[in-house]
């Protein structure tokens, strides 16, 4: 899809779904983050803000980056009514042209899914090798199809972590796979229906 087309598709996206006053971390990230020390962290299509939101709370130092303008001035605003415009830039960019020439601690990919192709496991190879030694890269793809999911084909197939690490071609002389599994857990839809959902899971850790 041309980049011009992806930022209508998103912007229509977040601009028919009501801005959430409080957006939440995903269960995920929270599960990986809490126990890690702050630093400088990588949000891939931050969309909604809740896990930017979240860690710049626990000290970190946040570049949030989403192809939807609607999503990243949302997220903006938010930071600044809470007092965390120091800590949270969220820039509309599309990741597919570039990534930033920084080093990270921690780069998050959560659902980063969209319903067109888009070479997503090349940019989170190079989103990779933005990690500084010891700096971690947190993929959470779904595993299921959830009632409320844009894609009801049956036949759907959803990589497993094991499979999105290989597609990643990390040298394992400088990657370590931490966590590669396939939790459950309960999500709420955009209309506050639950179901029971699958999350594939990969923790990578840059070690050299
Ligand atoms: C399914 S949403 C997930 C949003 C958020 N991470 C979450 O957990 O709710 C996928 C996000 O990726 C963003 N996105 C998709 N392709 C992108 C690209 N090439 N560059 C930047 N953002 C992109 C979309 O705008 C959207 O916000």
């Amino acid at each position: 899809m041309e980049r011009a087309d992806a930022v209508r598709y998103w912007d229509k996206v977040y601009a028919e779904r009501p801005a959430p006053a409080d957006p939440q971390p995903n269960d995920r990230l929270v599960e990986t983050a809490t126990a890690l020390p702050p630093g400088d962290a990588l949000d891939l299509g931050c969309g909604g803000g809740g896990d930017a939101l979240w860690l710049a709370r626990r000290g970190w130092q946040v570049t949030a980056l989403d192809v939807s303008a609607v999503a990243t001035k949302r997220l903006a605003q938010l930071a600044r009514s809470r007092g965390l415009s120091d800590r949270v830039t969220a820039q509309q960019h599309d990741v597919r042209d570039s990534l930033p020439e920084r080093q990270f601690d921690l780069v998050t990919a959560h659902y980063f899914h969209t319903p067109y192709a888009q070479d997503r496991t090349a940019i989170l190879r190079s989103a990779a090798h933005l990690l500084r030694q010891g700096g971690r890269i947190l993929v959470v793809d779904h595993g299921s199809t959830a009632p409320w999911s844009w894609n009801q084909d049956p036949d759907v197939r959803y990589p497993s972590p094991q499979e999105v690490a290989a597609l990643m071609r990390l040298s394992p002389a400088g990657w370590t796979v931490e966590r590669a599994d396939a939790p459950h857990r309960t999500a709420v839809g955009p209309d506050g229906r639950t179901a029971e959902v699958v999350d594939h899971v990969l923790l990578i850790r840059r070690i050299q």
